[in-house]
């Protein structure tokens, strides 16, 4: 028996991770949850699954939260909030695994608690890896600390990885759908709406992720996230659009062997993959191979696409770059949805924040958020 803290349990990675334990109740438990602001879904949760603790943004959100588990009957769990209580449920005794699921750098502390208390982490949370990847890879190296990754392209790479030795990758692959706007003309680009951009093709995902496969930023930062989860340099990195999203990755070998993973569109598959690793337990996400017709593979366009460009630059440069190109394009994807820039403004405010950005190489969690900070403040000011 597995037990879990999932980090991030009312978003979408969460609910999912949550669907796998009622189907292998057997092998998974719940031991803490932690959820942001919504506490009609947590309290649901928690009376549910009886974790240990359960933890909400704010005091505000906790007070209310301790005041409905009270009245629904559900004793004996602790309620818990902010960074506090991510890393309190990260970091709990009786946890054994942990999902990390939070979206942006809130999840980045309990992540990395977890890894320094010893706990083997499945990655979902890519901006943490983005933002403080050298860090969390050396604790996990120096404690011997599993990172396994949820994102379904990492999760390919790491299944095709299992074959072959790392001095014999020559490229990883990441396949990328080319998202909603893949075909639209250059000069559409900047009339597209919220709306618009937040129709994913293939995936159904939380807002942020669902905007950033638009603008294929997403995929810019999944190149840094292999980079550190593999050790490569960006140079072994490429992408390749694959609007069909069957094959999930592909690892290109020396020898001239390359291997793909395929399987169903359904993030419950890496989810279970991350969660029974070394093991493959029997489910039901099966694949229908006989109706598998095409599977297209395409060059990403960088000037359709400029975030995927600003990525990989970003990628070279690594440490505060890496950093400032995600919390940049929080900033603007929000301001994006709340229709205050055009969504070609994301690329722009991103490209204006990287220009104004010290080739720095944060080394402890607290400059990371610090520079996470100052970047934020920079896409502000850029915006008002
Ligand atoms: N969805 C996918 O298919 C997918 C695939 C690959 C990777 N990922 C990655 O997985 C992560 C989660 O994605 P998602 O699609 O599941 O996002 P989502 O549906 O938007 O869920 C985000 C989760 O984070 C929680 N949260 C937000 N701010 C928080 C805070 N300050 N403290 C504690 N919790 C907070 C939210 O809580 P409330 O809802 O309660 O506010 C929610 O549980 C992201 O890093 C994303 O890039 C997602």
């Amino acid at each position: 028996m597995k037990r879990l803290a999932i980090l991030g349990s009312t978003g979408s990675i969460g609910q999912s991770t949550l669907s796998i334990v009622e189907q292998f109740p057997e092998r998974y438990s719940v031991t803490a949850l932690a959820a942001g602001r919504n506490v009609d879904e947590a309290l649901a949760q928690a009376v549910h699954w009886r974790p240990k603790v359960v933890s909400v943004a704010t005091a505000e959100l906790a007070d209310q939260l301790a005041a409905r588990l009270r009245e629904a009957g559900a004793s004996g769990i602790d309620v818990a909030h902010g960074t506090e209580g991510t890393v309190a449920c990260s970091t709990h005794a009786d946890a054994d695994f942990v999902v990390s699921a939070i979206v942006g750098v809130a999840g980045l502390e309990a992540t990395h608690a977890a890894i320094l208390a010893g706990k083997p982490v499945g990655l979902a949370n890519k901006e943490c890896m983005v933002a403080a990847g050298e860090i969390l890879t050396a604790a996990a190296r120096a404690g011997n600390v599993p990172i396994l990754p949820i994102d379904s392209e990492h999760n390919a790479v790491h299944q095709c990885m299992r074959v072959g030795e790392h001095k014999e990758v020559r490229y990883i692959w990441l396949t990328a759908s080319g998202g909603p706007f893949r075909q639209t003309p250059i000069e559409a680009f900047a009339s597209i709406s919220p709306e618009q951009a937040l129709k994913h093709p293939t995936w159904v995902m939380g807002r942020r992720i669902t905007i950033d496969s638009a603008t294929m930023l997403n995929k810019g930062l999944e190149v840094i996230e292999a980079c550190r989860l593999f050790d490569v340099p960006p140079s072994q990195v490429r992408v390749t659009v694959h609007p069909q999203s069957t094959v999930h990755s592909l690892v290109e070998y020396v020898d001239g062997s390359i291997l793909a993973q395929i399987s169903v569109t359904d993030m419950r598959l890496p989810i279970l993959y991350a969660l029974a690793y070394p093991e493959r337990p029997a489910s039901n996400l099966t694949f229908d191979l006989a109706a598998l017709r095409h599977l297209d593979f395409d060059p990403p366009d960088f000037e359709r696409f400029p975030c995927l460009r600003l990525a990989f630059e970003a990628a070279e440069k690594g440490g505060a770059h890496c950093i400032a190109l995600n919390a940049a394009d929080e900033v603007a994807v929000e301001a994006f949805l709340d229709r205050r820039i055009p969504f070609t403004g994301i690329a722009d405010t991103i490209a204006r924040v990287l220009a104004d950005t010290p080739e720095t190489h944060p080394a402890t969690i607290a400059e990371v958020l610090a520079e996470d900070r100052q970047a934020r403040e920079r896409a502000r000011a850029l915006l008002n």
